[in-house]
């Protein structure tokens, strides 16, 4: 120990000797300092956060919901003088003036006191901070990088995507999605060269700047293999080969965490997939999911059988990760799940809609409570009355649409599958693949200022229940870093064949 002391202080010696007095700022503390990991104070009666990010956001993009107008401050426009041409793009901009380029000097001052490079006093809603000239150093050098060049997985004319599948998918279902996203993307790109056309005859317009995002999308599959402890090595490995700016859609089981720490470690959006495992509670600033998964779902049902004093119920499904996922969630409520039990109190089922209908037919189960997961399988009409009559009494938990209001929610699905020759493919599943697909689109669209992934997600913090609703999930909805998408799942109470459903938001 004591020569490790020893080596320590001399490495401490030989460096502070080779460093140049002045010393080089450093980003990543810029960064920290920026996010709030590294505290900074600040001067009197400090507001709910100092961290920059909880204001500017993670892109410096700034926000303007919610009564408070915070200006962008990321570097590309913070060094640059704002004037009207460049005010023009945000909607909160008149409330605020025209000003000269800060520059590292004026941001110190500005921080410190609230006084601007032209001499304006900022009001309170912006507080004032102690900063040493290091932290000063650091944070302006880190404004400098954000909406800095080019984001991975894009060009000029090009947006590279990826759609990830797990080993574990349905092998029909993870086709249908693939043939959905391929389609689509086909149509996207035939509909880039009409509107790049458009862009040269439009004026100069909010609407040219759009017209110029339009880029070719460029889809690629990442079919993951093997054990989920490998795949985190397998995507590193296809993002450093040819990086891809987002993941889309994505077809999953009892698994998908390592898909969004992959997303979190390079910072690419992940948009929607459909996966058993669904986002949990919080699976980070870059991952949106359609649903917390099946987790939520069978603690709503573990809770219902549970107050009936069902204490030991027979599992129906494929025995593997997912039957041993829910069988987890179970016996955290006292609940155990056992395969093909005759003495079991109650069944719970994970089969899709076709199956266990089949296995409600086969046998006599008495009159024990049924308590079905459908997961990411979607209950039409014709699903329920496949086997609400021979559901004594028990529950469906279900995060979807069911019944004819899904029946409604599907049919521009249907029109636009037929449309594509591909009427094979399920509703359901190329409901939600559509779903994501358009969400990128929009927010591609939507990006002003330069591409960066956190500014995507964050428009989608504001406009995500205003894209087109195409998926069985109702009430798609985001605030800020918030990733779940919809919030809750309806509970149908069955008895004598009929349900009686309540929608039960996430606890
Ligand atoms: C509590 C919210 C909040 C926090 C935290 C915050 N700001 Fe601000 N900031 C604002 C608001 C609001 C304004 C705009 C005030 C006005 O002009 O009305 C602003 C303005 C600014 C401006 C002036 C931009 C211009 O165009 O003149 C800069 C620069 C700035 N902030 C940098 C920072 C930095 C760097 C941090 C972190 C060290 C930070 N802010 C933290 C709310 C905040």
């Amino acid at each position: 120990m004591r020569l490790r002391g020893a080596v320590l202080a001399l490495w401490a010696l030989v460096l502070a000797h080779s460093l140049p007095s002045a010393r080089a700022a450093d980003t990543e503390r810029g960064r920290a300092l920026y996010e709030g990991r590294v505290a900074m104070n600040t001067v009197g009666a400090s507001p709910m956060s100092a961290a920059c990010a909880a204001c500017h956001r993670p892109s410096g993009m700034g926000n303007f919901e919610g009564g408070l107008a915070v200006p962008p401050i990321a570097g590309a426009m913070l060094f640059k003088p704002l004037d009207r041409d460049t005010a023009r793009f945000f909607p909160a901009s008149a409330r605020w003036r025209v000003r000269p380029a800060y520059d590292e000097a004026s941001l110190g001052h500005l921080l410190r006191s609230g006084v601007s490079p032209d001499g304006v006093t900022l009001p309170a809603a912006m507080p004032r901070y102690r900063l040493d000239d290091a932290d000063l150093a650091d944070l302006s050098a880190y404004l400098r990088t954000m909406s800095q060049g080019t984001p991975p997985g894009l060009d000029a004319d090009t947006v590279r995507v990826a759609t990830v599948t797990t080993p574990d998918a349905d092998p029909q279902r993870r086709d249908a999605m693939l043939a959905t996203l391929q389609h689509f993307v086909a149509q996207k790109n035939g509909q880039s060269r009409h509107e790049a056309k458009r862009s040269v005859q439009s004026s100069r317009t909010r609407e040219m700047v759009m017209y110029r995002k339009f880029r070719v999308w460029q889809l690629e599959h990442w079919a993951l293999q093997g054990e989920p402890s490998t795949w985190a090595a397998q995507l590193d490995a296809r993002q450093s080969r040819q990086p891809v700016y987002a993941l889309v859609a994505g077809m999953g089981g009892a698994q998908w965490a390592p898909v969004d720490a992959f997303c979190a470690r390079h910072r690419l959006p992940c948009l929607l997939p459909l996966a058993e495992a669904g986002g949990g509670r919080a699976p980070g600033f870059y991952s949106l999911h359609f649903h917390a998964g099946i987790d939520a779902d069978a603690a709503m049902a573990a809770s219902r059988l549970k107050a009936q004093g069902l204490r030991r119920a027979s599992l129906w499904g494929t025995p593997g990760p997912l039957a041993d996922r829910v069988r987890g969630v179970f016996a955290g409520q006292g609940v155990a799940l056992v395969d093909g039990d005759q003495e079991a109190q109650a069944i719970v089922s994970l089969l899709p809609p076709a199956a266990h209908a089949a296995r409600l037919r086969e046998g006599d189960h008495g009159d024990r409570a049924v308590a079905w997961l459908p997961g990411t399988h979607a209950l039409g009409q014709a699903e329920l009355d496949a086997s609400l009559p021979r559901t004594p009494r028990g529950w469906i938990v279900t995060p979807m649409r069911t019944g004819e209001p899904l029946d409604r929610q599907l049919l521009r699905t249907r029109l636009w599958l037929r449309g594509q020759g591909l009427e094979s493919v399920p509703a359901d599943v190329a409901a939600s693949t559509l779903q994501a697909a358009t969400v990128l689109g929009e927010g591609l669209v939507h990006l002003d200022f330069g591409f960066t992934p956190e500014y995507l997600l964050e428009l989608l913090e504001h406009g995500l229940e205003n894209v087109i609703p195409w998926s069985p999930y109702p009430r798609l909805a985001i605030g800020p870093d918030q990733r779940i998408a919809s919030k809750g799942s309806w509970v149908g109470e069955v008895r004598e064949g009929r349900v009686d459903w309540q929608w039960q938001a996430l606890p």
